[in-house]
């Protein structure tokens, strides 16, 4: 296979966000805004700055309003510009502008493996990046450049990896791993994949978080890859598969990680960045201080 440039990212957004009902019950999780941008938004604009500009979103039902986004509002343009917001309306024409965005429908939520088995026939025969947007990573390089940099590298799928803590370890995919001292420092050799083990029978301390760097064989192993208990195809187990035939990487990133996909996580990631606005962070610190003290 010819080694190409990575230019597609999947972002599978067609799970049905239970943890946040009744939030989510018309609305994606994914247009959930950390300040004033939607999740999503944050993990567009990483592949933007890593370079790639090719967006496969996997939607389902009740997801439109993703798709709106990222499209042109001539209403709201024409709007802006009538009444001179016209840093607004820079703003606004940035999402639509930039990017290419594809569209396909999982049609029934049968889990992340078949999330990004859908998107075949739109990746075609390169390898590609898959971001689960859930993961809002603040990082510079961003995360998924980092990760190309390592795939550029090793030619091989790269999974992106982070350590976390005893207790927390059966929520992820974790991966057992082998040194070679051949990979630089932060990158692994997997061993082997496991999906949400028991803390007991984890093979490391090193998660899979949500950024992968693909190679097109994945699709057939996620073709011969069963359905676990739950009735869904986990993209831990595919990869699981892919291991019998080529060699698959790991590597930790640099920068801060929140997982949005749950309400405590969510809840820090929109401090963390209203924290690093410079219009609101200075009140924002004074009314969190007031709040801890029980003046609120
Ligand atoms: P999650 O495990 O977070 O599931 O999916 P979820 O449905 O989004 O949220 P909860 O757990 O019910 O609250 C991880 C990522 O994989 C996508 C989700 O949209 C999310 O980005 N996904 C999951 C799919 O696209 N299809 C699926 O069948 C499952």
């Amino acid at each position: 296979m010819t080694i190409t440039r990575i230019r597609k990212a999947v972002f599978p957004a067609a799970g049905l966000g239970t943890r946040f009902l009744p939030a989510t019950k018309a609305q994606p999780k994914e247009m959930l805004p950390l300040v004033d941008k939607p999740i999503i938004q944050y993990g567009v604009e990483e592949a933007l700055a890593s370079g790639v500009d090719n967006i496969l979103l996997v939607t389902g039902r009740g997801k439109n309003a993703i798709e709106d986004h990222f499209d042109v509002s001539v209403e709201l343009e024409t709007f802006l510009e009538s009444r001179g917001k016209l840093e607004m309306l820079a703003e606004v024409r940035k999402i639509s502008n930039l990017i290419n965005f594809a569209y396909v429908r999982q049609g029934e939520p049968l889990g992340l493996g078949h999330a990004v088995l859908v998107t075949r026939q739109l990746v075609g025969n390169e390898a590609f990046a898959v971001i689960l947007s859930d993961d809002v990573i603040d990082a510079d390089p961003p995360a998924l450049k980092q990760m190309i940099d390592v795939y550029d590298r090793v030619h091989g799928p790269v999974l992106c990896v982070e350590r976390v803590p005893r207790e927390d370890i059966s929520s992820y995919g974790v991966i057992a791993y082998e040194p070679d001292p051949s990979l630089p420092a932060g990158v692994y050799r997997v061993t082997d994949l496991v999906e949400k083990p028991p803390v007991e029978q984890a093979p490391s301390d090193l998660a899979i978080i949500g950024r992968y760097i693909l190679t097109p064989d994945i699709f057939a192993s996620l073709e011969e890859t069963a359905k676990d208990r739950t009735g869904e195809i986990q993209l831990t187990n595919g990869l699981r598969h892919l291991l019998r035939s080529r060699p698959i990487y790991a590597c930790e990133v640099d920068g801060v990680r929140h997982d949005t996909g749950n309400k405590l996580g969510f809840l820090k990631a929109v401090t963390y960045f209203a924290l690093k606005r410079p219009d609101i962070s200075g009140p924002f610190r004074d009314y969190l201080r007031s709040v801890l003290e029980g003046r609120v």
